[in-house]
């Protein structure tokens, strides 16, 4: 065996080959599970896209570092299905650029908190977590519900999401900062237009509880009331073994 590769290493294109071997053996193992990947990724045809407000709460999300603490992935673990829910599955990420799996869990992974609590509950524990969860040691984020969000980029933010793949339409696109109002205000002129868009499931209500403004807390929470409800899949593939229901 030494013997070998002492002989190998002073012939150059021999070395060089065996090299080249090699690697390509590890690229190789690598590459094999994209081969399959049709098989891999599940369909979910009731898919629904993030509305502008939900993009829009999801550039916060990233701004103000949530997925530093909470991940979005729930594990096939069984601790980790029976705190959570059923486990996430490839599909659900379709639509996210950037993912926000994460690899650590200072808080509870997110992946499913959509519906779990009460827009109040959302908006009392960002302005400061201390009101709903005593022992909590995650910073509050008070300015969110007094800062005004920003609606005029909002139809770039999805033309860039379109570049990546996300479907949104020309009109979608082109209403986006109306539907952003219209997402929180439910008795504006712009409501009846969200759902039209974005389906009869599209959550529109004042999310902050001030009807009359559209703040940054509004878009978050609407975020997070649609994480892990965007589409059944994962609710009827699992039911059957965990009796898992949303
Ligand atoms: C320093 C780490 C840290 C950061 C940063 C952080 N959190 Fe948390 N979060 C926690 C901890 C710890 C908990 C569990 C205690 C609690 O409920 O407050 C938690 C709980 C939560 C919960 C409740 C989850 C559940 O299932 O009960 C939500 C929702 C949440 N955080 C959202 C956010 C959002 C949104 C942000 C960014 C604006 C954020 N967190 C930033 C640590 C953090």
């Amino acid at each position: 065996m030494f013997g070998i590769h002492q002989k190998l290493e002073r012939n150059a294109i021999g070395f060089v080959i065996a090299i080249i071997v090699v690697s390509s053996i590890g690229g190789f193992m690598e590459i094999a599970p994209l081969f399959t990947i049709h098989e891999t990724v599940e369909e979910a045809p009731d898919m629904r896209l993030y509305t502008p407000l939900e993009v829009a709460g999801r550039n916060i999300y990233i701004r103000e570092g949530c997925y530093a603490c909470h991940s979005q992935m729930i594990r096939t673990l069984r601790d980790d299905v029976e705190r959570y829910g059923p486990y996430s599955l490839a599909v659900e990420s379709k639509y996210d650029h950037p993912m926000l799996w994460g690899s650590k869990r200072t808080g509870p992974d997110l992946a499913r908190v959509g519906g779990k609590y009460s827009d109040a509950w959302h908006v009392a524990h960002l302005i400061n977590p201390r009101d709903v969860v005593p022992e909590s040691i995650m910073p509050g984020y008070r300015w969110l519900a007094e800062t005004p969000l920003k609606v005029d980029d909002l139809s770039l933010h999805l033309a860039a999401q379109r570049k990546v793949g996300v479907p949104y339409t020309d009109e979608m696109i082109a209403n986006a900062a109306a539907d952003a109002y219209g997402q929180a205000m439910p008795d504006s002129p712009f409501a009846a237009g969200v759902t039209a868009r974005y389906g009869d499931a599209t959550n529109v209500r004042a999310f902050d509880g001030q009807p009359d403004r559209l703040t940054e807390m509004d878009a978050l929470v609407a975020y997070l009331q649609v994480l892990g409800r965007l589409t059944d899949a994962p609710y009827q593939q699992t039911a059957s073994t965990e009796g898992a229901k949303p």
